[in-house]
């Protein structure tokens, strides 16, 4: 079995956080969501890896390299538009061959992996497997309808008026008969061929389309309370590690991270905290489920169960809970009351608040 990852896309489809960057390379617990794609599928057995990439192909090839670090053989496939998930697969019908293949969107977080959806689908081998997830708003996804026993009655991509709040989570399992299907399709509505269309063709032509529920989910749909779960779930599991330097009037309380080149000084930090490379955290207090990521200035702040892109410069502000803050941003108190603040900040963005 091969992969097909895609991380392809162009910034027409803005997302708050991530309009400057690929949106696979959002970090959580301090590593690109993409990267624990790509360690699942090395963990499901799989080493032949495409990606799809498009507008922002350097960082990902930058990032992923030629996959030798995750135990992946990796080529990239350049798709010159994002015409949508079923034109990926077309476009890579070469590397493909005529192998089953899981595909996997690179902009989603899978907790505990595929392997399991691997086995399922080893057992009798329908012509699609696919992944569901309850969704509080459907119409951002592809919406599947099913019966009582679990069998797939329908699918419809961001349906105005779902019939369910059954998600399509972005992982699904073909064999080559998805090719047959793909050569039907017409650009839908929005100009995309939809693997969701051509999942509903299979099912529509009476081939086996099995599906398998799952929680523990997330992709970038703007959903901020659900990426800091993930960071929260992934930072549980942190083992204390310090590459960098803490200062003598530090605390560091449970399990925290410190990466090489970072500083700690005159600060508390109550884990599980990960500080990330060359960050410079100064008479501060971080807490529990905050990741920091490199390069970034704390300064006489209090912040937790947060997440602080790459670059960021937080200066004398109690005090942050709950936010993500993009790349490169800066937070500086404007004088006033002292109170909570809950942040959404893109890349790039430069606020005052009150402090
Ligand atoms: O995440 C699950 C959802 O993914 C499903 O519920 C939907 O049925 C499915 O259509 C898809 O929805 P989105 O429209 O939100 O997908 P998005 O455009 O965010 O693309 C998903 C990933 O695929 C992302 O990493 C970018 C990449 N991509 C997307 C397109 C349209 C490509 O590589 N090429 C493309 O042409």
């Amino acid at each position: 079995m091969k992969a097909l990852v895609l991380a392809g896309g162009s910034g027409s489809r803005l997302r708050p956080i991530t309009h400057t960057s690929a949106k696979q390379l959002l970090p959580v617990a301090n590593k690109p969501v993409l990267f624990y794609g790509l360690e699942a599928i090395a963990a499901a057995g799989i080493t032949e890896v495409g990606i799809v990439v498009g507008d922002t192909a350097a960082a990902i090839e930058d990032a992923v390299g030629d996959g030798a670090r995750f135990g992946l053989a990796v080529t990239y496939i350049h798709q010159d538009a994002p015409l949508g998930l079923a034109h990926a697969v077309l476009i890579s019908r070469d590397f493909l061959s005529s192998d089953d293949f899981v595909m996997y969107l690179g902009d989603n977080f899978i907790v505990g992996g595929i392997t399991e959806l691997i086995d399922e689908f080893a057992v009798g081998r329908p012509e699609a497997q696919i992944m569901l997830t309850t969704v509080s708003d459907p119409r951002q996804f592809g919406v599947v309808e099913v019966d009582e026993d679990g069998e797939v009655l329908g699918l419809e991509e961001k349906p105005p008026d779902p019939k369910s709040d059954l998600a399509l989570v972005g992982v699904y399992i073909f064999t080559p008969v998805i090719h047959e299907a793909i050569r039907t399709l017409a650009p839908s509505a929005r100009g995309e061929l939809e693997i969701t269309e051509a999942i509903a063709w299979l099912v529509d032509n009476g081939r086996k389309v099995r599906a398998t529920r799952i929680s523990g989910y997330w992709k970038d749909t703007g959903n901020v309370s659900d990426l800091l779960e993930v960071n929260r779930a992934l930072l549980e599991n942190l083992a204390t590690r310090c590459d960098g330097t803490v200062d003598g009037s530090s605390q560091l309380i449970g399990r925290v991270v410190v990466e090489a080149g970072a500083r700690v000084c005159r600060s508390r930090v109550v884990g599980p905290v990960v500080i990330g490379a060359g960050t410079m955290i100064d008479r501060s207090y971080l807490g529990p489920f905050t990741s920091v990521g490199e390069d970034c200035e704390i300064t006489e702040s209090e912040i937790e169960y947060s997440i602080v892109l790459r670059g960021g410069s937080i200066r004398g502000v109690r005090r942050i809970e709950a936010s993500l803050i993009g790349q490169d941003v800066e937070v500086t108190p404007a004088p006033r009351v002292r109170r909570a603040h809950r942040l959404v900040l893109g890349d790039h963005s430069k606020v005052q608040i009150s402090s």
